[in-house]
């Protein structure tokens, strides 16, 4: 069975319980933890996982990155800019720990994985104590036991693909949560670098996924958001294949409030999982369905396996099934080779959807992947030109689409005190847009209902009900 070989083992897990405790009773450990995320949610729910981890060794969590002695930066190299950004913030830390000698500063997550980047810590990063990569995340106790013991630089990338289960969490919500299913990526989408960093594509048995939901529930958690590259593909690999629309329908008998989930992909998504959504009791009526591009030539060269026309008629059978379904999706502008026309199908796609949100990108080479050999980059004015008028119309059409709320009812999930003034809170709505409405503190993680009465920038405004 493929999950076996693939689990991490038992005789391992006590393994590093044993180096936990050995990092307790160190009399020179760290005693303060900060952890820096970027990247996407997947990489916030390893970061909830190390201050897990953190904290069972007898740590506790800073603010403050200055006060803490162990400093951690959970990295993403999905575009240049966010690898930049960490490896800049990572450069700073050194100047700080010239008069904090003792901190430790560890480097992990999905940039560390990158081909090359080892050699790089070891030779050009020479301040930075640890650097492990995604495989390697259940090591955190031996590699740091061992990073204190010997105090010299450790690096450590394995490029096994495994899945840990019962991981401890120190959740940053208390009211949502984060729940896995699955992990890696098998789609090799010709600009993305996550396959080769997230290593191939994994499920996690449904019954682990259950067991954690369940606990979850009893916790008290009132929204679960699914995690995977590719949730649409949930169940491959498998024995018995279960599908995703499967999972959702066993998630949804739970009674957790609301579940979300995120990402699919187009190509996998079935009529099943839309018949499940709309015969479903929790399940949100939310959908995030990265297109990338409009122009099929191009959707081709990217490697996506659907037509324009092919995603339109996905976006179709979900809104009829599901009326009123929010929808959003990730663009990527510029991509090699893509001509005024073929952006011009991208402008076009996006006024025939009429999307909620759209998260949009100007295209990064990615050293490794296919793209990064292709021909024909683009002059950063002609991308800059482009995304400008992409975000420009994606703005205009919102504040269209949006207007179908009004005078609607909504339930939101109460995060947090508005930005905007202190006697209002905001919240994700059902169909996962933000709402503000009259509220204090003692909101925060409550299921508010509200009625919709307008709109400015871009958010709702309600009144509670
Ligand atoms: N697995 C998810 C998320 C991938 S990363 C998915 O398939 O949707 C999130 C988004 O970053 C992608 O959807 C894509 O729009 C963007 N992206 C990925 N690689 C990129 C690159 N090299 N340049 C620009 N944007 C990129
Ligand atoms: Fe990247 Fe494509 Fe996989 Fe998403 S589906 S992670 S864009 S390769
Ligand atoms: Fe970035 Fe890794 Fe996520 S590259 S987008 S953090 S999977």
């Amino acid at each position: 069975m493929r999950t076996a070989e693939i689990l991490v083992s038992q005789e391992e897990t006590e393994r590093q319980e044993r180096f936990t405790e050995m990092i307790r009773t160190l009399p020179h450990r760290p005693h303060y933890y900060h952890v820096v995320t970027y990247g996407c949610q997947m990489n916030a729910h390893d970061s909830e996982k190390i201050a897990g981890m953190l904290d069972r060794m007898g740590m506790e969590p800073s603010t403050v990155r200055e006060e803490a002695d162990f400093v951690i930066f959970n990295t993403c190299c999905v575009r240049e800019n966010a690898e930049r950004r960490a490896l800049g913030n990572v450069t700073w830390l050194k100047e700080v720990r010239k008069s904090k000698p003792d901190m430790i500063i560890a480097v992990c997550g999905c940039m560390i994985q990158e081909p090359g980047m080892a050699e790089t810590i070891l030779k050009q990063y020479k301040f930075v104590n640890l650097a492990f990569g995604t495989s390697n995340l259940h090591k955190l106790p031996e590699l740091l036991y061992e990073t204190l013991d010997s105090g010299m630089q450790h690096v450590c990338v394995e490029d096994k693909d495994v899945i840990a289960e019962g991981l401890p969490v120190r959740r940053l919500r208390q009211d949502a949560a984060y729940l896995t299913i699955m992990y890696g990526c098998d789609n090799f989408c010709s600009f993305c670098i996550v396959p080769y960093v997230r290593g191939r594509e994994r499920s996690r048995d449904m019954k682990a996924i259950l067991y954690e939901a369940e606990g979850l529930a009893k916790s008290g958690v009132k929204e679960i958001m699914l995690l995977g590259q590719n949730v649409n593909s949930y169940g491959k690999g498998l024995p018995d294949h279960p599908t995703f629309a499967s999972l959702l329908r066993e998630l949804d008998g739970i009674g957790i409030p609301r579940i979300r989930f995120m990402t699919s992909h187009p190509k996998d998504l079935s009529d099943e999982l839309i018949e499940v959504m709309s015969s479903s009791r929790h399940i949100l009526p939310q959908f995030h369905l990265p297109v990338q591009s409009g122009n099929d030539e191009i959707l081709k060269k990217m490697n996506r396996h659907y037509t324009r026309e092919q995603y339109l008629d996905r976006v179709r059978k979900l809104r009829e099934a599901i009326p009123g379904i929010g929808l959003s999706t990730d663009i990527i502008v510029s991509f090699p080779g893509e001509t005024d026309e073929q952006f011009e199908d991208t402008m076009s796609l996006v006024k025939e959807v009429r999307y909620d949100s759209a998260f949009t990108f100007i295209y990064s080479p990615r050293t490794g992947t296919k793209a990064a050999r292709m021909e024909g980059l683009i002059p950063d004015e002609v991308s800059t030109d482009r995304i400008q008028r992409l975000i420009a119309l994606q703005e205009s059409l919102q504040q269209e689409t949006l207007k179908r709320f009004i005078g609607q009812e909504e339930e939101i999930l109460v995060e947090g005190l508005s930005r905007r003034s202190k006697l209002a809170v905001s919240g994700k709505g059902r169909h996962g847009i933000s709402v503000t409405v009259d509220g204090n503190e003692a909101d925060i993680g409550r299921i508010l209902p509200c009625r919709i009465t307008g709109l400015k920038n871009n958010t709702l405004m309600g009144e509670r009900i």
